[in-house]
């Protein structure tokens, strides 16, 4: 079984994925311009790219668990599945400034000190940010193999800060975010329980 998926893997390739990966945003645009977005559609447009930057991230995160614990294969995919979150979080970003802030500077900048959810989001972006600049395999090789790895590892701070804001987005006590959350955790202890083991080689 593990065979098969790992077959059907390698035969995808990368620019399906991220093909695949533009699918839920180009459905959200279609609902946006047929009026499927429901009452408050900026409102909601806002909150699905959130939420799809995030699932993302995760996904991301999930790759090298899947491989050690499933021996299934994503490692080909990783960098897609990374831009993709940061394209939906620049896009989530984007109707927060455009369509919700109206391009209200003053305003902007007051949410961005007074409300501590977005503080922590823009964290998370800026987080993510050097790590879709150092994403090319041409940065990969001017930077070195092991500063350039170290350097990737800001995608879990980043991670958690992204969770973090999805818990501090919302106002009551919803279990969804706190689901989110803890797969991030989860998967982040595992990633931390991996490494006695490496440094025992
Ligand atoms: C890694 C970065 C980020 C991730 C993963 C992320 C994710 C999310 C998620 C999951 C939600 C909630 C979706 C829902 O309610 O179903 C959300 C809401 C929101 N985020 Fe972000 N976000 C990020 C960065 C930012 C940044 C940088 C800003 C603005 C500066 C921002 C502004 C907002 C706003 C305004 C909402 C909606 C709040 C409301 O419902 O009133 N986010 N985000």
């Amino acid at each position: 079984m593990v065979q098969a998926i790992n077959a059907a893997l390698r035969r995808l390739p990368v620019p399906a994925v991220y093909l695949l990966a533009a699918v839920p945003g180009a459905w959200l645009v279609a609902l946006a311009f047929t009026g499927g977005l429901g009452v408050d559609p900026v409102k909601r447009l806002e909150r699905e790219l959130g939420l799809l930057a995030l699932q993302f991230l995760i996904l991301g995160l999930a790759v090298t668990p899947l491989r050690r614990l499933a021996g299934i294969s994503l490692l080909r995919f990783r960098r897609a599945l990374g831009l993709s979150a940061f394209g939906y979080v620049l896009l989530h970003v984007a109707v927060w400034l455009a369509l919700d802030m109206q391009f209200l500077w003053s305003q902007i900048a007051t949410d961005l000190v007074r409300r501590p959810y977005i503080t922590i989001g823009m964290a998370a972006l800026a987080l993510l940010v050097p790590l879709a600049l150092t994403s090319t395999d041409r940065a990969l090789r001017r930077m070195g193999a092991a500063a350039w790895a170290r350097m990737h590892r800001l995608v879990y701070p980043a991670t958690v800060t992204g969770g973090l804001h999805f818990v501090m987005v919302v106002k009551a006590w919803p279990l969804e975010p706190f689901l989110y959350l803890a797969a991030i955790l989860a998967l982040l202890a595992l990633r931390l329980r991996r490494r006695p083991a490496l440094a025992r080689g």
